[in-house]
């Protein structure tokens, strides 16, 4: 089926509701080429040339304490503990930025698991405001999901939330730090923990709050993939500073203590003009001449990219995926350009041994102008004997193959569109904004469902809990990029797209939302149960 403007009129979800389209700095026309949803915000700080400085990648955690069978317990577990805090950085040559890190970095240190191991993380919070983590992408018990309104209450007693006023019933406060529970009965995946906290989502990881959490497992552990300093996780996200470097975001009230909200002409989203890779300003990584693997996370609040390989490889297909959101693909695919909206993942292979040694390459971005147009670049310094290999077959993807919709068991649509609600412009899904006491889906533990999902402009969709397949967009089959599990769904201007979940794992409210994070904060969001 195809979804148009015209149906979309028709169903009266434009009209009435006084759809201002606000596409950005770069869009040609509202229905035509939209390249990012969101406003850009201007540094005022003097942005560093391109390509100067060299690439980091986060520390790894250690756990605490290990024990390789809990009291009780089945499966063993590994106790790790993070502190929320503040700290400063030099993301800028020459100036300071302060920032809220997961142990005081941004990006917070990596977590590396393996599937089937539990692992316990007791987050601390020495911030001045609440926090709520949450495991992007996790099959996590609700208690441990990072719902919204539970929150970690800073430790000094002299916090008062402003949301006293709102019924406790939706609400769950720990004062200090609280434990959290990832029983990671999942494959191998490219995750990632971020800030979740009700209406201040959006400026609590623009100020450095999200970190990767990879899963590993024995399937993938055989493969001949690239590995160790050649697997390289690559946190994309775009930030505006001020004149010393500070972040800046046009939060009504900066201290994030208050009042929730942005200034109105960034209700779209805000975009910055420096591209930061795992927080480095456009930084450039030496390499050899032979295959890496880079998990590409898109962190950003609202801009998406089109990566692509300047100079292009000869045959040109400069990235070979092999992994998605939820993990390895069956079989790897080549691809010319990546589309990635913020949230998604896209594990590729890129082989230097097409480009001779001394080789400059950059990583572009395609939707972007400017500052925005570049991310990274590599030097292809030496020459190294090639170890690794892509193998023709990665993963027998048995449960992906089998999920079909013939297996649904109901469908369900969901209309992500502008709206106003007490005299504001909000976003809001089939009309309505988040409510934490409003459940909008029941679905059956352990049964299949088809969502379709529609939008107005540009919406990445994420649904906690699950990991699904994309069936279709606008009735056509999906591009080579949709492939392979998923647990955020990049949404066109006036498109219908149909993925298929099975809600396995447990019973219990979660939410599903716009991954835009200023859309997600002005209460583009929902609530599911597991019943
Ligand atoms: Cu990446 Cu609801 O989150
Ligand atoms: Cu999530
Ligand atoms: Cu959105």
């Amino acid at each position: 089926m195809a979804f148009t403007r015209k149906e979309f009129l028709k169903l009266g979800l434009v009209g009435g509701a006084g759809l201002a389209l606000s596409p950005g700095a770069s869009a040609s026309s509202p229905w035509g080429r939209v390249r990012t949803t969101g406003h850009l915000l201007r540094s005022k700080a003097q942005l560093p040339k391109p390509f100067r400085i060299p690439l980091i990648v986060p520390p790894v955690l250690k756990p605490v304490r290990t024990d390789s069978r809990a009291r009780g317990a089945r499966a063993p577990t590994d106790y790790y503990e993070i502190t929320h805090k503040e700290a400063k950085a030099e993301i800028l040559p020459g100036l300071t930025t302060a920032l809220w890190g997961y142990d005081g970095i941004f990006p917070g240190p990596t977590i590396e698991s393996r599937s089937g191991r539990k692992i316990v993380v007791r987050y601390h919070n020495e911030l001045p405001v609440p926090v709520t983590p949450h495991l992007h992408g996790g099959r996590t018990p609700p208690g441990s999901d990072g719902y919204p309104t539970d929150l970690i209450l800073p430790r000094s007693s002299s916090y008062h939330t402003h949301h006293e006023h709102v019924a406790h019933a939706a609400w769950s406060f720990h004062r200090g730090s609280k434990g959290y529970v990832y029983p990671l009965e999942q494959r191998a995946a490219t995750l990632w923990y971020h800030d979740h906290r009700m209406d201040f989502t959006g400026p609590q990881i623009w100020r450095g709050l999200a970190g990767f959490h990879i899963v590993h497992d024995d399937e993938e552990d055989e493969l001949p993939l690239p590995k160790d300093e050649k697997d390289v996780p690559l946190m994309l996200c775009d930030r505006s500073f001020g004149e010393g470097g500070s972040f800046l975001y046009p939060s009504l009230d900066p201290s994030l203590e208050g009042e929730p909200g942005i200034r109105e002409e960034y209700m779209s989203g805000v975009l910055g003009d420096c591209i930061l890779v795992n927080g480095v300003p456009w930084p450039f990584m030496e390499v050899s001449n032979t295959r890496y693997r880079f998990r590409i996370l898109n962190a950003s609040n609202a801009r998406r990219y089109r990566l692509a390989l300047d100079p292009g490889p000869s045959d040109g297909l400069p990235f070979v995926q092999v992994g998605s959101d939820g993990g390895l693909l069956g079989a790897p695919i080549s691809h010319r350009t990546i589309p990635i909206a913020p949230a998604e993942r896209f594990d590729v292979v890129i082989d230097f041994s097409k480009y001779p040694v001394g080789t400059k390459v950059t990583l572009k971005n395609r939707l972007g102008l400017g500052t925005t147009s570049r991310v990274m670049r590599f030097h292809i310094v030496r020459k190294e004997k090639e170890r690794s290999a892509v193998p023709e077959r990665l993963s027998d993807m048995g449960e992906f193959k089998a999920l079909g919709e013939s297996n649904a068991r109901l469908r369900r649509n969901f209309y992500f569109t502008r709206a106003r609600h007490n005299g504001h412009g909000v976003w809001a899904i089939n009309g309505k904004v988040f409510s934490p006491s409003r459940i909008d889906a029941r679905p059956k533990l352990g049964s299949t469902e088809i969502w379709e999902l529609a939008t107005d402009v540009h919406h990445p969709v994420h649904i906690h809990l699950v990991h699904f397949k994309v069936l279709s967009r606008n009735g056509g089959e999906p591009p080579p990029t949709d492939a392979g599990w998923k647990d955020t769904v990049d949404l066109r201007p006036f498109e219908l797209v149909r993925v298929i979940a099975r809600f396995g794992g447990y019973k219990g409210r979660y939410v599903f939302h716009c991954h835009n994070l200023e859309h997600e904060d002005m209460m583009m969001m929902a609530n599911f149960e597991v019943v």
